[in-house]
């Protein structure tokens, strides 16, 4: 009996083994976050974040050119949210991005020309180095690959295209002379910049303003430190904001308290209004956009409240 059961045991032994065996490394493959010094994406491989909320990689709008992009991975709606090279497509397909030895990350077209690179880290690059796409929806070069504030060499927060997530900035930074604003894309099919810029005007309180082109079409109105309350079908609660003013740097940011609501604040093209957006029954659904229709009955809802009062303002006087 003990003779028999033994490599029954072994057997199962031996399946059980492989089939981990062959499980995990096939999870690897599927679900990378980072690439490190030389590696690179290609074609339609993606790096996903660890929680596989953002997925990063190519994408190819109708018209032929194709964007290295950040987009939602685990819903329907896979929105674009970052572009890095909006002004620089790829008309050589496949594209690759790649981490170069020097420590800037490159797109390459399919005869290895180069068609976009980051700046110059800010950071003296290690062997270590690693470029992470966070479940943040940041794409951040970690000079020694620890992720610490201290090793940031380079990151896509620091370059906003159209989409404000939560945690990236909107304003300037003095110290690093880095100006984040949210720019349109020129058509939902064309991710290079449109006319439509939300942006701190420096000087004075903060002030962000909308500008069609280079004319300002509405103001914020300076900022006056008042608490920022009232979301409705939300609990406000859900959302932190913040402004900060000070030598260093002036921005707005917003925070979510509740890790399972996605959210995102959009410089639509189209309607040329700003937008707040949050995944709901699977859907995004706009709760809050500014400039609002002064005639519509639901427009001060607090989110950016003080944008709310100047528009009423700009609009009795007109
Ligand atoms: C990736 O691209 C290759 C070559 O273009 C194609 O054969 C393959 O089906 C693609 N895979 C996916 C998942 O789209
Ligand atoms: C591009 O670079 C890769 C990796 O260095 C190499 O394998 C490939 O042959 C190159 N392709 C061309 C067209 O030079
Ligand atoms: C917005 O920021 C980008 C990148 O910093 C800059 O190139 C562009 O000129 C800015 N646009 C406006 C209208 O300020």
């Amino acid at each position: 009996m003990t003779t028999t059961r033994a490599p029954m045991i072994r057997l199962l032994l031996l399946l059980l083994v492989a089939a981990a065996c062959c499980f995990s490394s096939g999870s690897v493959v599927a679900a990378t976050d980072s690439i490190g010094l030389g590696a690179s994406v290609t074609g339609n491989q993606t790096l996903v974040s660890a929680g596989g909320i953002f997925e990063l990689g190519f994408f190819s709008p109708p018209g032929g050119r194709t964007y290295l992009g950040i987009r939602y991975a685990g819903i329907a709606d896979r929105t674009v949210v970052w572009v890095a090279n909006r002004n620089d497509p790829l008309v050589s397909a496949p594209g690759a991005l790649r981490l170069a030895p020097d420590g800037r990350l490159l797109i390459l077209d399919r005869q290895n020309s180069t068609v976009w690179s980051s700046p110059a880290p800010t950071r003296r690059i290690t062997a270590g180095a690693v470029a992470r796409l966070g479940d943040d929806g940041n794409f951040l070069l970690s000079s020694d690959g620890s992720g610490s504030p201290q090793s940031v060499a380079w990151q896509s927060f620091d370059y906003p295209t159209d989409t404000l997530l939560p945690g990236m900035k909107l304003g300037i930074d003095f110290k690093r002379r880095l100006t984040r604003n949210l720019t349109s894309w020129n058509t939902p099919n064309d991710p290079s910049p449109g006319q439509y810029t939300f942006k701190l005007v420096p000087g004075g309180l903060p002030e962000f303003f909308l500008f069609q082109g280079p004319k300002k079409i509405y103001a914020s109105g300076p900022f006056n430190g008042a608490g920022l309350t009232g979301v409705p079908n939300l609990r406000s609660q859900d959302f932190l904001f913040t402004v900060v003013n000070s030598p260093d740097e002036t921005y707005y940011s917003y925070a979510i308290t509740n890790p399972q609501l996605r959210s995102r604040f959009l410089m639509d093209g189209t309607a040329g209004v700003v937008q707040r957006y949050v995944w709901t029954n699977g859907q995004w659904s706009s709760f809050w956009y500014y400039p609002t229709d002064p005639a519509s009955s639901g427009g001060d809802f607090g989110l950016l409240l003080f944008l709310e009062e100047e528009a009423s303002g700009q609009n009795g006087a007109k």
